[in-house]
């Protein structure tokens, strides 16, 4: 029996800021965004807009199809916690209207904890095989203005229909890990935006690959040549491209420059224009590689690195299954990122600073975000949700 991704959605929000703009701001060559770290815009969440939602309407799709009382557990997985102990997906449980027997778990470890929760949402099916697990990754990056970190923010959600004899993609059961008690990325409980030693994090990043690359050739008899494209996690597309040219090299990888670019290009697409997704960011990855490829995938092989800083790291593996195309959400995915609205300079700076009450003030929030659910108001420390 094979056990993995049966059904794969993501949400972003409508608006964006180009990086152009705030490289006109900073004074900076924007070609250092969009050809030094090879971002082009970052999608900045309405005051409207948080984990919840942003999870919840990623995964309405899913839902919409197998109904609500299909679903067993939801393992959301963040770093962008709205509380210190009730887990975000109980709100989002509530929005899509899931079974009371479903349980709800929420993860953290950085940007890793999406793919801790999809192999413990596999262990559970291949215990359970009737049952279905809904994985959901939900974050927004924020670092302080001014910072290096600033041209790499964004946000987004990525759900994902766990199963038995998935139509999407099946995980192969090897993996290889890597953890290291290191400080390049953290945000520690008293703080809104991450903390980041930038250069310090990069080379991490590659350390953390060649470990988890090392671990899982022990155990896997997948080799390199055996991929057909990787998904990495992606902080800014340029990391995953020269990780990727570190991981060929290594490996003694006889393509050609482009044909080792080709491996990841199609992963990049949408991370480009969105931005860092932490938690979501690979898989959103694999729907920008799932979405736009033409040729047919099915019987290919996928190699997927996930990295969350402090660190934890994995290195899996995946094989696309035949008819995968018909589950797919690419033209909802199209329409969605087609729809959003630019944003300027000073627009920015209002959604950058969002509304904190910390006092227990009342806020009515006013509707800016063009999807199903939205935050209306926070009243005496208490988020209320609605569906629009
Ligand atoms: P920086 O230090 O300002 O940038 O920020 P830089 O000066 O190193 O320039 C970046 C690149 O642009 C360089 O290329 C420049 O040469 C080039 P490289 O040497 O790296 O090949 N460049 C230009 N190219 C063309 N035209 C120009 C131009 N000017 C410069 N005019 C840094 C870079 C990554 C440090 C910063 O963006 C940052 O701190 N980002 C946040 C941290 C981060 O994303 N780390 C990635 C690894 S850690 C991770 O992935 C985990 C994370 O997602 C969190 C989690 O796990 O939860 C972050």
């Amino acid at each position: 029996m094979s056990v993995g991704i049966d059904e794969i959605s993501f949400y972003t929000s409508n608006f964006y800021l180009d990086l152009r703009t705030l490289a006109a701001k900073q004074q900076t060559d924007p070609e250092k965004y969009y050809t030094g770290i090879g971002q082009e815009k970052m999608a900045m969440a309405t005051h409207d807009e948080d984990i919840v939602t942003m999870a919840a309407n990623a995964a309405l799709p899913l839902i919409e199809r197998i109904g609500t009382n299909a679903i067993s557990t939801l393992l959301l997985a963040t770093e962008t916690g709205i509380d210190q102990s009730k887990a975000a997906g109980i709100y989002v449980h509530r929005l899509l209207g899931l079974n009371a027997n479903c349980r709800v778990v929420e993860l953290k470890q950085a940007c890793y904890s999406a793919t801790a929760a999809l192999q413990m949402a596999c262990a559970l099916v291949a215990r359970q095989p009737s049952t279905k697990v809904l994985v959901i990754a939900s974050d927004i990056a924020r670092y302080d203005l001014d910072t290096p970190g600033e041209a790499t923010q964004g946000c987004g959600a990525v759900a994902m229909l766990i199963s038995h004899n998935p139509r999407i993609m099946a995980i192969d059961a090897e993996v290889g890990n890597y953890t290291d008690d290191v400080m390049d990325f953290w945000r520690p409980n008293y703080r809104s935006t991450a903390l980041v030693d930038g250069k310090y994090s990069t080379k991490i990043y590659l350390k953390a690959l060649k470990k988890t690359w090392d671990s899982f050739s022990e155990v896997s008899r997948i080799g390199f040549n055996d991929f057909s494209y990787f998904c990495y996690h992606l902080p800014f597309s340029r990391m995953a491209q020269k990780a990727h040219q570190h991981l060929a090299k290594s490996n003694q990888c006889e393509l050609s420059a482009e044909g080792i670019e080709a491996q990841i290009q199609p992963t990049l697409r949408y991370n480009q224009i969105i931005g860092n997704s932490y938690t979501a960011s690979i898989y959103i990855g694999l729907c920008s590689l799932l979405d736009n490829v033409k040729e047919n995938l099915a019987g290919k092989k996928v190699g997927f690195f996930s990295y969350g800083s402090g660190c934890v790291a994995e290195f899996f593996s995946g094989s696309i299954q035949e008819g995968y195309q018909a589950c797919l959400h690419t033209q909802r995915h199209m329409d969605m990122l087609a729809e959003r609205q630019e944003l300027n300079y000073d627009q920015y700076l209002d959604l950058y600073r969002y509304p904190d009450p910390r006092q227990g003030e009342s806020v009515e929030i006013p509707k800016a975000t063009l999807g199903r659910f939205r935050l209306a108001a926070i009243h005496q420390h208490k988020r209320e949700y609605v569906a629009c």
